[in-house]
């Protein structure tokens, strides 16, 4: 009984204590649609189907459009991409799929930044969707944490001509050396989604440009052949339930290995009421 009563209490300091002044683990999403979250959309309207691996958890916040830390819900992008019905997108699952496998990690602050049908020349070094991206890492980063990636899905835009397809890698390329730069985050872990699908009929063009860019720390993730709403363009639900999990598996496979996983006894990490818990939980 009085070990109950004891975990009661403690788990009742937990919640009051706000997730939202602890330092995060912060990822930016970027991109267009596929990274905004298109699943479950059809016809404009999106139909509110959210799996289990996409539910809100008191540990994964985002950082809304004001710049405010709200817990995180689908769709993720709502305010951001707030022209467009936004649905399911991969954030959600990737950051679910990296707590459960790694429950020290801490709580996780995405910041979402993509819009729908942006090409890479909307994203250049002083454009406002660069810009605004610098400018909403710059504020996750104030209450303290650390920026662990970018995740980015894009070019589904720049597959229409053949001239925008062939410039795309070297563009890209600039994009994430500039990323990194301008977050002083030079070896700033990036994983890009290679395209499931795209606007025009250079596609495999765009993913030449994707795959041949080679950049230390630079993860690349393939999404051809999951499956897509009617439109063709577009992730489904579950097709983004599945990117989300195989970026989290790429993620945790770039932490360093002097950071354990699954070990929370001999993590060197602050300690917080999740880690203390969950000794208690198993010394049981
Ligand atoms: C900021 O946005 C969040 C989420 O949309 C909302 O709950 C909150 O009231 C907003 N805060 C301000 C100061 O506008
Ligand atoms: C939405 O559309 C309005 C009007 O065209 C524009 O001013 C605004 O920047 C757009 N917002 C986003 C998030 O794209």
């Amino acid at each position: 009984m009085l070990p109950l009563l004891f975990l009661g209490l403690l788990a009742h300091a937990c919640l009051v204590r706000p997730q939202q002044l602890q330092p995060k683990n912060i990822f930016i999403l970027a991109g267009q649609s596929n990274m905004a979250g298109r699943g479950g959309v059809v016809n404009s309207a999106w139909d509110g189907i959210v799996p289990s691996q996409c539910q809100p958890n008191p540990s994964i916040l985002r950082l809304s459009a004001n710049l405010t830390w709200v817990l995180a819900q689908e769709p993720l992008h709502a305010d951001i991409d707030a022209n467009k019905t936004t649905g399911v997108g991969p954030g959600m699952p990737f950051a679910n799929v990296v707590l459960a496998k790694d429950p020290t990690f801490g709580v996780i602050g995405l910041v979402p930044c993509a819009i729908g049908g942006t090409a890479i020349s909307h994203w250049g070094r002083g454009t406002s969707l660069y810009k605004r991206l610098v400018r909403r890492a710059q504020a996750a980063l104030q209450d303290g944490g650390t920026i662990q990636a970018l995740l980015w899905y894009q070019g589904e835009a720049d597959t229409v001509s053949k001239e925008a397809a062939d410039s795309y890698g070297a563009k890209l390329e600039s994009f994430f050396i500039d990323v990194r730069e301008d977050l002083k985050s030079p070896m700033l872990p990036i994983i890009q989604v290679a395209l499931a699908s795209g606007q025009g009929r250079f596609v495999d063009t765009v993913r030449e440009g994707q795959l041949g860019i080679d950049l230390l720390e630079l993860q690349t993730v393939d999404a051809k052949g999951l499956p897509l709403e009617p439109d063709g363009l577009h992730l489904t639900t579950q097709a983004q339930v599945q990117l989300g999990e195989i970026m989290a598996n790429t993620f945790l496979q770039l932490i360093p290995s002097n950071r354990p996983i699954l070990s929370p006894i001999q993590s060197s990490a602050p300690r917080r009421c999740s880690n203390f818990l969950l000794e208690l939980f198993q010394s049981e």
